[in-house]
């Protein structure tokens, strides 16, 4: 770590304590107990599912792969983590305790889960235990009070300088494999052999990944979370979505991009076009602004567009009014995001609980606070051709509004998402995956 980096995450430290001060006063705890997560195994099976570290965790370590470990935090003392590394032949070993982040800590070596016993506070009902269930050893059972988890979740938006850099590491892993894919794309590989392609590139693995890659030939980015990737590639090939992130030390990236076969054709416009208003959509990534409104905007933008190529019949006011917007554009403008891909508390009214409402008839927006520095969202308009909501607006009477012949010369493009992730400052947004592609 550099000296930067080594004081950004001094610094961040010191807010999570802040943070978990006020957390455990709020909820009347005396302590802070996190699990960082226990392996689940298949129903009647000895298989287990990929580890998934507990957020609340990976907020104060940067350890991804520790099962069976612990971070406690005491107010006004150093934080401590219990570390599992277990006395195994069968699987690897996480290796000693190494890195920046063990010099603020104060830690402890276990061989064995039930070790943990003889390290956590004494009395369980004096603690905050966030977790799930099944991370229980003895009488620490997660009781994830709500104040506490409301307080915390609803700061986690905040991102510290830290995190940022983090989520900017992972922005530049996951640009390195989104340029990846293009090549393999424009070479003529398959969905599966983008994804390959795409996965060497980040050196991470499917699992690795902080969500499931969507790489989408033709018709299939009309399907929002397409993730079957044909082993063959459709003839032709015509249009390329591709939805895939990054990690790193426990922190997301989330980028989409869609690309056109042959870059001199109307779906290329089309790209273009989207590209435009997604980049006008980041610059409203601002202090006090709605995010709510920033969909909403986002609409009326998009039905532009469908007005502007002759998609629709009717006025982009009327397009969005009438709910013919939401045929092309059927999911929300973005969502919060860090230590998890969809970001904790996109609905959190306060640091206290209570929930601010989605819009009428959008149903699918996660995020409807308000925007302030350090929140890190991202901007993902979509277009899409999907014949099922298509065929729903003729249903409801509203097949006049569309131009049925320009959805046909369109519909075998599937669709168009272009997502970046962007972080609310002071001033001008930082949109960490454009810089990324600058760079
Ligand atoms: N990759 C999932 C999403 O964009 O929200
Ligand atoms: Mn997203
Ligand atoms: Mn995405």
């Amino acid at each position: 770590m550099s000296a930067n980096l080594a004081s950004l995450y001094a610094d961040h430290l010191d807010t999570l304590k802040r943070r978990a001060d006020e957390a455990l006063q709020r909820g009347g705890f005396d302590a802070l107990v996190v699990p960082s997560g226990r392996l689940h195994y298949q129903v009647f099976d000895d298989r287990d599912y990929p580890y998934a570290v507990n957020p609340q965790f990976k907020a104060w370590v940067p350890l991804v792969k520790l099962p069976d470990s612990w971070l406690v935090y005491v107010p006004g003392q150093r934080p401590k983590v219990i570390y599992l590394q277990p006395f195994d032949y069968w699987h690897v070993v996480p290796s000693a305790p190494s890195g920046d982040w063990v010099q603020h800590m104060d830690v402890v070596v276990i061989r064995t889960p039930e070790e943990a016993l003889q390290h956590l506070p004494k009395d369980p009902a004096r603690c905050a235990i966030l977790g799930e269930a099944q991370s229980t050893v003895g009488a620490f059972a997660p009781n994830n009070p709500p104040a506490v988890v409301a307080y915390l979740e609803y700061h986690r938006a905040f991102k510290t300088p830290y995190e940022v850099e983090m989520m900017r590491a992972a922005s530049r892993i996951g640009v390195r494999a989104h340029r990846a894919a293009e090549r393999a794309f424009r070479a003529g590989a398959s969905e599966f052999g983008i994804h390959l392609a795409y996965c060497q590139a980040a050196q991470q693995d499917a699992i690795d990944l902080p969500y499931n890659n969507i790489v989408a030939l033709n018709e299939h980015g009309a399907v929002l979370h397409y993730t079957d990737r044909d082993r063959l590639p459709p003839k032709p090939v015509r249009s390329f979505l591709i939805d895939a992130g990054a990690g790193h030390v426990g922190y997301a990236c989330d980028i989409t991009r869609t690309y056109s076969h042959d870059t001199g054709d109307e779906f290329q416009a089309l790209i273009d076009a989207m590209d435009v208003a997604q980049l006008r959509m980041c610059d409203q990534v601002r202090n006090g602004f709605d995010y709510r409104q920033l969909h909403l905007d986002a609409h009326l933008s998009i039905a532009r567009i469908l007005k502007d190529f002759g998609l629709i019949t009717v006025t982009p006011e009327v397009a969005v009014e009438t709910g013919v917007s939401s045929a092309f554009f059927p999911h929300g403008i973005g969502h919060g995001i860090g230590l998890q891909v969809h970001d904790v508390a996109g609905f959190a009214e306060s640091d206290r609980g209570g929930t601010l409402p989605k819009p009428e008839g959008h149903p699918y927006l996660r995020l409807t606070r308000t925007l302030a520095p350090g929140m890190a969202v991202t901007i993902e308009p979509g277009l899409y051709f999907i014949d099922m909501l298509l065929e729903q607006l003729k249903d409801r009477g509203l097949g006049p509004s569309v131009d049925w012949g320009r959805v046909d010369a369109f519909r075998p493009f599937g669709g168009i998402r272009i997502e970046d992730d962007v972080v609310c400052t002071d001033a001008a947004p930082l949109n960490l995956t454009r810089e990324a592609f600058a760079a």
